[in-house]
């Protein structure tokens, strides 16, 4: 599937305000990166935040990293409103991440529950290592091909996700040594397919899908769902990356 950039914009913007308390497994994420990362280093001049939203990472960036400056980036505008209340002098840069272009190299750039959305990995990545700085960190986190594994099953709709081989592979082939790497999987339990719904609604997800979804289509999806899962879960898949630019 083609990333459409007004599509997931125009999800994940309606998401925001329930975003925080649905978005679990992202928020595991993100606590994983930061626990992991302050081992590594928690002391940079310039970090780049990468598809900042609410501010689920930003917030924990604020409260266990040092650093002298601070940007962030979505295509969302509001995500600006959001990171500025953990870090009010972040300076943000509204647009496709893989557009924009800060005026100095970061030793940090990081980002929670965004990579899986680009549709060409190695392009998108080329296009970070550029703001970069030499011995500079990437860290992030994504989803590997069997997150949301029942959906796909029901629907077909998945997005271009990369094997963990993949993005190993990539990363490496552009310059990266890889210094941790941790998956995990997650099953999240529903009461019924129609909240399973409102989940993937409530945290944007529903981007998989550029067409709102019909009473009889959610009817539909609810009777394949029963039929197959009588306990409806949904399956995470996430991976989580630090790597360093050899300089
Ligand atoms: C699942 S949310 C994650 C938000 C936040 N990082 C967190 O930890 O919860 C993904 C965010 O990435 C943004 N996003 C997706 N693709 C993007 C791109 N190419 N450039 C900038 N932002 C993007 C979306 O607007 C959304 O706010």
């Amino acid at each position: 599937m083609q990333t459409d950039y007004r599509t997931i914009k125009k999800h994940f913007e309606k998401s925001m305000a329930n975003y925080n308390k649905n978005a679990i497994v992202q928020d595991l994420t993100a606590q994983k990166m930061i626990e992991e990362l302050v081992k590594i280093s928690s002391d940079f001049d310039n970090i780049l935040e990468l598809g900042s939203g609410t501010g689920l990472l930003t917030e924990k960036i604020a409260k266990n990293l040092k650093f002298h400056n601070f940007y962030a980036n979505d295509l969302i505008e509001k995500s600006q409103i959001y990171v500025e209340k953990y870090i009010p002098n972040a300076r943000f840069f509204r647009g496709n991440a893989l557009k924009i272009k800060p005026n100095v190299k970061m030793d940090l750039i990081i980002s929670n529950a965004m990579f899986q959305w680009f549709d060409n990995f190695e392009k998108a990545i080329t296009a970070i290592k550029n703001s970069i700085d030499s011995s500079g960190l990437l860290v992030f986190s994504s989803f590997l091909p069997n997150n949301f594994k029942q959906i796909r099953e029901i629907t077909g709709l998945t997005l271009n996700y990369k094997t963990e081989e993949e993005i190993k592979n990539t990363l490496k082939d552009l310059g990266f040594n890889i210094l941790y790497c941790e998956k995990f999987s997650k099953d999240m339990e529903f009461k019924t397919p129609l909240e399973l719904l409102a989940h993937l609604k409530n945290t944007g997800v529903n981007s998989l899908s550029e067409k709102t979804w019909t009473i009889t289509k959610i009817r539909e999806f609810c009777e394949k769902y029963s039929q197959k899962y009588p306990t409806p879960i949904l399956t995470y898949c996430p991976i989580i990356f630090i790597a360093q630019l050899q300089g």
